[in-house]
Formats: structure tokens, C-alpha cells, sequence
């Protein structure tokens, strides 16, 4: 698909206090996918593309997970990152939730709701979701080439008719955004996408240089996961039990089982598990 870069990308975030991430911002009106034109420049191996954001005020053909799609509306934030970080394989699992904490925060910062995050990427704000994330991946023997978070976030959009559209798609439970959940109010989108990318290379080069720990131990605490019935679709294997833990090493959770076992949840889907009172 043609399309145009829509301003010069200078002016997008004339304030960002970055190293990398942002210093290139490729900005669209509207395209197919801003995932797909970053996977094309990625896999041309265009030279220094850490951290390069496509960006676009809409998308055609937004990708969800697991072949879905991402109802993409005038109004929301549509952005991919590229990045090639100096981690490990086995953590690239941490990434989509590095990514989920990162928006709640400014979520947070900006607003006075309070955004928890459903393993493993997705930001709901009272059970609905808000925010989803896609993470693209290349590798090579024991070494990363580069990944792309894709990161779609229903801000001033109203929520009703995506509603309509998607209630029926598997693994539906609900969506929001910030403007119905703030009443209509309207937040300023290029101040919610600076401090964004801001937070998202603090805790990239947290994870580069001291690991997950911390990381994950702040993902936790506002994790509407943990501590839930869920039954985990993973493959074909399903998996019910109760959301133990999150694995400060690659990001996976833990499940135990009601025979005490304790099963790691790689990726998939998880869904809460209406637990019958007696
Ligand atoms: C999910 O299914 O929850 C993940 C949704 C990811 C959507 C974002 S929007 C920006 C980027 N471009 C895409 O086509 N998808 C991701």
C-alpha cells in the first residue's frame, strides 16, 4: 500500500527527552498497518533503526493478537517501535509487559484512573480493555534482531460502535477507552505518546542493565491477573487454576492447578473463570 508521510516528523514531539526511542518518527494519516511497515523496514535491514516509531492516526487493517484485528479509529494512538535491544531471547517474553506498564503509567500520570494489566499485554481500566499490544519478533541462532511492539490504545475515541463491531470475536470481554472512561473528556494524544516513549526507554534500558525484577515486580502490583481462577489457552492445551505468579525471568505466568501442581503459561490467552458461590 502507498501512503504519504503525513508532516514532517520533526514537529510530532518537539519536547521528547529520548536517547533512541522516537528520534525517528515516521507519521501517517492513515495506513494499513503501522506493524507492517515496520516489519518491511526491519526486514530490509535498514541501517540504525533501533528505536524508529511508525506512527499513524489510523489503520485500515489494524493486527491484533492471534490473527484478530484492531478496530483502528480516528482519535486513538497506533504506533510501532522498533527496537533491538541487548537482551536475551528468553526475555523478550517481558517486553509486551514492559510495554502494558508503561502505558498504565501514563495512563495514570495523566488521568486519575486506575489501569491494571491483564496478562500477558493487554491494559484494562475496570475490566475493560483499554490498550493491546503485538509483539513482532526476529532471531538468529541465540541472537536477537530486532523486535517490534506494536501498541494500539483506545484514547479519545467513543467506545460504542467498536463495541458493536467486535463483541462477537473470540476472546471478547469488553472494551473501553479513555474518553468514555474520563466522561468525554479528551486527553492531548502527542503529550500521552511523549511520555510514552519517555517511560518505555527508561525501563528498555532497566531491562538491558539490571534485569526484570523490578520490572516485573512493578507489573504485579498492578496486575488484574494474579491471584484470579483462570483457565489458560495455550496451543491446544487449556489449562484452569489459580494465577499464582509472573516469572521474573521471561515474563510467563504461573498456574497452579487444584491438584497443587504449578504450570508456567508461555503466551496465549487467559480468561477469568466465573467461580460458582455456594
Ligand atoms: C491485541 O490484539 O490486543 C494487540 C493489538 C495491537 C494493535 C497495535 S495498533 C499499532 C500496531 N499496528 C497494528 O496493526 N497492530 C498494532
Amino acid at each position: 500500500m502507498f501512503c504519504t508521510e503525513y508532516v514532517n516528523s520533526k514537529n510530532v514531539l518537539r519536547d521528547l527527552s529520548t536517547f533512541s526511542i522516537g528520534r525517528t518518527i515516521h507519521f501517517y494519516k492513515s495506513v494499513e498497518s503501522t506493524q507492517t511497515i515496520a516489519l518491511s523496514l526491519a526486514e530490509r535491514q535498514v541501517a540504525n533503526l533501533h528505536g524508529t516509531v511508525i506512527l499513524s492516526e489510523d489503520q485500515i487493517k489494524g493486527r491484533g493478537r492471534m490473527g484478530r484485528k484492531w478496530v483502528s479509529q480516528h482519535g486513538g494512538i497506533y504506533l510501532s517501535i522498533i527496537l533491538q535491544p541487548k537482551i536475551k531471547i528468553t526475555q523478550s517474553g517481558i517486553l509486551p509487559l514492559l510495554s502494558a506498564l508503561c502505558v498504565s503509567n501514563v495512563i495514570k500520570k495523566m488521568t486519575k484512573l486506575n489501569p491494571k494489566i491483564k496478562w500477558p499485554n493487554d491494559v484494562v481500566i475496570n475490566g475493560r480493555k483499554v490498550c493491546g499490544i503485538l509483539l513482532d519478533i526476529s532471531t538468529e541462532a541465540d541472537k536477537i534482531n530486532f523486535v517490534i511492539i506494536g501498541i494500539g490504545i483506545n484514547l479519545n475515541i467513543n467506545i460504542t460502535k467498536i463495541n458493536s463491531d467486535i463483541k462477537n470475536s473470540p476472546g471478547f470481554y469488553g472494551i473501553t477507552s479513555i474518553q468514555n472512561e474520563l466522561h468525554g473528556k479528551e486527553i492531548d494524544k502527542f503529550d500521552f505518546i511523549r511520555l510514552l516513549l519517555e517511560n518505555i526507554e527508561l525501563y528498555v534500558t532497566q531491562l538491558e542493565n539490571e534485569g526484570a525484577k523490578e520490572i516485573i515486580n512493578h507489573c504485579k502490583n498492578i496486575s488484574d491477573t494474579l491471584g484470579k481462577a483462570v483457565i489458560a489457552k495455550q496451543s491446544a492445551e487449556i489449562l484452569q487454576g489459580k494465577a499464582v505468579d509472573i516469572d521474573e525471568n521471561d515474563g510467563f505466568l504461573l498456574i497452579e492447578a487444584p491438584s497443587g501442581c504449578i504450570y508456567k503459561v508461555v503466551s496465549g490467552e487467559v480468561m477469568g473463570k466465573n467461580v460458582k458461590k455456594n
